[in-house]
């Protein structure tokens, strides 16, 4: 399935649009600031209901407006969300009680610049890449991660009334979620990134002949987390916060043996962001049976001519793919809609060519 059609309505410097896509391979083309990342941000936002550059929504509003709508149509299935102060989900004109109930109804795989964070940054945004990719095609998921995030800040908060000396209930409550929740929490983990190993590996090394390592770093005794918490009470009480368990956990990745992070080049860190996002895509095909739509937000022009050749080939595979890009000579062989975006008195303008 793709996207058939899009309606935006005050997306940041968008105040009004009404597009048609295509199947296959959507160049969309503009000069910088044009508004070609706001464009497929949207895209993204209508699968996850949030921002690949901001957590905050309000950015999100174009300058001085009060509310955003954003719809697609993706096979029979229309999403729409409409954000002011709070953000609601339609599937079909039929809003959801939850936002986690649409998650994911459009599924994509957004390639973006600030993907090398998933290698420079903390462990949380490691955590979140696993989230999102999990919560994908799992939703029960992210109705775990807000009941364990629950107990983790009900925990924490009983630390510290008794640090400062007040007594409350029991904490074993607490704890007892926390093991409960913490190990669907786990085990969803570990497949992800079981599977990230199968796919991401043999990628990686076809992008760039080195050998990669991924391996998850557990935030906790997951043989007994109940056992451990319960031992750590005291230590804990100290700092006023739980130490161990999944909001600890953490992915490494090697590159021939050394640790990417510190020691991969510029260009070897996209190629093992590019291969991450690539498994991600394979994962979500293989579990939901349906490809997702895939973007790419000009990280392909960092790429020199061979691993683009690599990745156009990977990209074949997927029914929709949409390129956000300033260089006109991003093309290969085979078929390209091209939507150009201009600014026309401070106002971008999409024009597709036929
Ligand atoms: N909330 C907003 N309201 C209006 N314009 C915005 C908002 N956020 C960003 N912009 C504008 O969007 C433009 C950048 O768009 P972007 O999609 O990043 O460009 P590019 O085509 O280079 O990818 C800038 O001109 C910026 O001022
Ligand atoms: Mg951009």
């Amino acid at each position: 399935m793709y996207l058939k059609s899009l309606y935006v309505k005050n997306f940041r410097n968008f105040r009004a649009i009404e597009l048609d896509f295509e199947p296959g391979r959507n160049l969309i083309l503009g000069d910088n600031g044009v508004g070609k990342t706001n464009l497929v941000e949207i895209v993204y936002f209508l699968s996850t209901f949030g921002s690949f550059r901001t957590y905050d929504d309000r950015d999100l509003l174009h300058f001085g407006e009060s509310f955003f709508v954003v719809s697609g149509e993706y096979g029979d299935v229309e999403v729409k969300v409409r954000y002011s102060d709070e953000k609601e989900v339609f599937i079909n004109g039929v809003k959801k009680r939850r936002l986690r109930d649409g998650f994911g109804t459009i599924p994509v795989i957004a390639f973006t610049s600030g993907d090398l964070d998933i290698v420079n940054g903390s462990p949380a945004r490691r955590r979140r890449f696993m989230d999102i990719g999990i919560s994908l095609y799992r939703r029960p998921y992210i109705e775990m991660l807000s009941l364990y995030n629950r107990a983790w800040r009900q925990r924490n908060s009983w630390l510290n009334q008794v640090k400062t000396g007040r007594e409350l209930g029991a904490v074993e409550v607490w704890e007892e979620q926390l093991s409960r929740y913490a190990s669907p929490i786990i085990k969803a983990r570990v497949e992800h990134v079981n599977k990230l190993i199968d796919y991401a590996i043999p990628l990686f090394y076809s992008l760039t002949g080195q050998e990669l390592k991924i391996s998850y770093k557990e935030g906790g005794d997951y043989s007994n987390l109940g056992e451990q918490l319960r031992k750590m009470r005291d230590r804990e009480i100290e700092r006023g916060y739980t130490l161990y368990g999944p909001h600890r956990d953490d992915i490494v990745f090697w590159v021939d043996n050394h640790p990417a992070k510190t020691v991969a080049s510029f260009g070897t860190k996209r190629a093992l962001t590019v291969s991450l996002r690539m498994a991600q895509a394979r994962i979500l095909t293989e579990v939901r049976g349906e490809e997702p739509i895939i973007i790419l937000d000009e990280i392909i022009g960092e790429l020199d001519k061979e691993r683009i050749g690599s990745l156009s080939k990977l990209m074949s595979e997927y029914e929709q793919v949409l390129i956000a890009t300033a260089r006109e000579d991003i093309r290969w062989g085979g078929n390209f809609n091209v939507y150009r975006i201009e600014n026309k008195n401070g106002a971008p303008v999409i024009k597709k060519d036929n």
